[in-house]
């Protein structure tokens, strides 16, 4: 249970805290509304918490942390929009890439990477290669993701792998899934107010613990990440069985 913080130190997660994190950042719009601003301006200001929310999650040991920047569904948003978040991912790569790769971040991207345009493309595939061999909190970038999407793509390539389909099984499936490399999410988060899973990790939340909250993405900050940690630890996980003198996460000692 060691992470590396972002200043490259190990940390100890204890029990109480999840290795896996996955985030819905819902808010940007109406944060930029309220100032009088177009939405890419909310989603500007949305990159920049997840860079501060890495950090924040490598210094309290979260070994792995997903977060959802584009949708399969958000093709739907307007044209301006759409073209905001795909060239939001090449500034976010040239400004952070290099501070995150020295910080010890792995980055990983799910999601369908055939149809996005070919500098998105090879903006992820650069920021994959030069962390690939990173040990420190796994970021995976959910982008052009849907859950739905995923279930399909791992079953066809399981098939197309040779897997007889009365020999796939769930830990057969796992590992065709997009988030292959990680565990499942322990603490689900969504901002902004809904109370809804919006097609994320469909299949890998079955056993997540879900924090919903009405701070708008742009405004989360490390006092929202300990609210949604405190809350994680003070649930009883079963998974689907029944634990003897069950109790908080924080006092029976379970994890992941
Ligand atoms: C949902 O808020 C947010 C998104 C669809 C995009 C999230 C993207 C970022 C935070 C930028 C991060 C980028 C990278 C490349 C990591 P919304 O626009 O639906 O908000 P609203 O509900 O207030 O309209």
């Amino acid at each position: 249970m060691t992470a590396v913080s972002a200043a490259g130190s190990p940390v100890t997660r204890s029990a109480s805290v999840p290795r896996h994190v996955a985030i819905v950042m819902d808010g940007n719009g109406r944060w930029a509304r309220k100032r009088f601003m177009p939405r890419v301006f909310g989603h500007k200001f949305g990159m920049e918490t997840v860079v501060k929310v890495i950090d924040d999650c490598a210094s309290r040991g979260v070994e792995y942390l997903t977060v959802y920047a584009f949708s399969s569904e958000n093709w739907k948003r307007p044209d301006e929009e759409v073209s905001g978040l795909m060239n939001l991912v090449l500034v976010g790569v040239s400004k952070y890439l290099q501070r995150l790769a020295k910080d010890g971040i792995r980055i990983k991207v799910a999601g369908d990477r055939s149809v996005v345009s070919e500098k998105v493309r090879q903006a992820w595939n650069e920021a994959e290669a030069l962390t690939a061999k990173n040990t420190g909190l796994t970021l995976t970038v959910a982008f052009n993701y849907g859950g739905r999407w995923d279930i399909v793509q791992a079953c066809k390539r399981a098939l197309a792998d040779g897997n007889p389909p009365e020999l796939l099984s769930e830990d057969v499936l796992s590992r065709y899934m997009a988030l292959a490399h990680a565990p499942d999410p322990d603490l689900f988060i969504r901002t902004g107010g809904e109370v809804r899973v919006s097609n994320f990790l469909l299949w890998q939340l079955a056993y997540a613990e879900f924090h919903f909250t009405d701070c708008l993405w742009p405004d989360f900050d490390v006092a929202e990440l300990d609210k949604a940690i405190a809350a994680y630890a003070s649930r009883d996980r079963r998974f689907g069985g029944v634990k003897e003198g069950a109790g908080p996460i924080s006092t029976n000692g379970a994890s992941a």
